[in-house]
């Protein structure tokens, strides 16, 4: 076997009417990764998905999963042996959330208390109370209902996963919620998924391959996350993936060489101190910790009034998106970095970040290319 799970070649969808869905299509994606279809609304993305387990014949080309041609597969055995999350949850009505997670367990021959248990289990993973485990789908809130249509996909486990917008009926921290869980998850099982947003900021967060489709479902270009931001390859795929691109492509590169610099501390006790190598003047900036060493807000020179509400934090393993970002939210404009225990260590300055990003745009090839 190559490492290829699904290859397009070709693979075309003009409707009877006349529409193109999607035109000749060439992909191939690798096994046990992440890939995103991306673009507008009405751009072939569900079409393309939907080719993958038969719901959609290709009308030119072939589609191939495991190295066999998809029509070469009964349709039914096909969808079984991949998890399809729908648009809309594509729930069964009058079945519980239970019995509907472990439809496909059961008619693999999974007897029904193993499935149930199973179905159970997942409801967890997915993020939903045991309690709603008997109710049916119209008991549910729409965000709810995808959540149960990501545990149904799951239930099989499934070697390959297709998710069409499974995210976009939930509210933004909801959302955030099940981004995670879902990277999290792939972490652990190493799925190929197939994942459909018209969301460039979900595309870019959980794809380890984008694809971005234009009208008239061509494929504008098909690249990693960070090539997408710093590369586009045209100016349909540079206005899609829309503003702050230069600011958003530095989540791809660490900030692991900038230097540490020393910063005031005062405690809740009122004790004083420094943290980070070396010492400070004094009269500067003081960063309020707690007990921990936590940061906790700052204090201006001349320690008069309130403490500020301080910045973002730069974690152990940052980008120099997240160091940038910790130095301009901050009110002394140093980015406080923190370890994993979450204790201030010392601070970056903005000064020193730019210039790390002006490094890294001259060793990039496009960083010097002609516009
Ligand atoms: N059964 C059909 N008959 C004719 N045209 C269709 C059919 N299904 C889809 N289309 C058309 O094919 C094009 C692609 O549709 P598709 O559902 O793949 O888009 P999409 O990228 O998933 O859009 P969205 O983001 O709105 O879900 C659209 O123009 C759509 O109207
Ligand atoms: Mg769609």
């Amino acid at each position: 076997m190559t490492d290829i799970a699904i290859r397009f070649e070709g693979a075309g969808k003009t409707y009877p009417d006349g529409t193109t869905a999607v035109e000749a299509l060439d992909l191939e994606i690798p096994r046990g990764s992440l890939t995103v279809f991306v673009g507008p609304s009405g751009c072939g993305k569900t079409t393309s998905l939907r080719m993958i387990n038969r719901m959609v014949e290709p009308t030119s080309g072939t589609v191939t999963v495991e190295g066999r041609d998809v029509t070469s597969v009964p349709a039914h055995e096909l969808r079984r042996s991949m998890g399809y999350v729908m648009q809309q949850s594509g729930l069964l009505p009058h079945r519980t959330v239970v019995d509907n997670i472990a439809t496909v367990p059961r008619l693999n021959g999974v007897p029904r208390r193993q499935a149930r248990e199973r179905a159970r289990e997942l409801l967890a993973t997915v993020g939903l109370d045991a309690s709603l485990a008997g109710r049916y789908p119209a008991q549910l809130s729409g965000g709810q209902q995808q959540r149960v249509g990501v545990a149904r996909a799951l239930a099989a486990d499934p070697p390959v996963l297709l998710m069409d917008e499974p995210f976009s009926a939930v509210d933004p921290v909801v959302r955030q919620d099940l981004q995670r869980e879902l990277l999290d998850l792939q972490q652990r099982l190493h799925r190929t998924i197939v994942f459909v947003t018209h969301d460039i900021d979900e595309a870019v967060l959980l794809g380890n391959r984008v694809a971005v489709f234009a009208e008239g479902g061509r494929l504008a270009q098909y690249a990693t996350p960070e090539e997408l931001l710093r590369a586009p390859a045209d100016d349909f795929v540079a206005d899609f993936v829309g503003r702050d691109r230069g600011f958003r492509s530095l989540t791809f590169v660490p900030a692991h060489d900038l230097p540490l610099h020393p910063v005031a501390v005062v405690r809740p006790d009122g004790a004083e101190g420094v943290v980070g190598p070396g010492s400070v003047p004094a009269g500067g900036w003081v960063l309020q910790v707690d007990d921990d060493g936590a940061p906790r807000g700052w204090l201006r020179p001349g320690a008069g009034g309130a403490p500020l509400v301080g910045g973002t934090l730069h974690r152990p393993g940052g980008s120099l998106r997240s160091a940038l970002d910790a130095a301009l939210s901050s009110p002394s404009g140093l980015a406080v970095a923190v370890d994993d225990a979450g204790r201030a260590v010392g601070v970056l300055r903005a000064t020193e970040i730019v210039a790390a990003v002006e490094r890294e745009r001259q060793a990039q090839p496009s960083g010097t290319a002609a516009p």
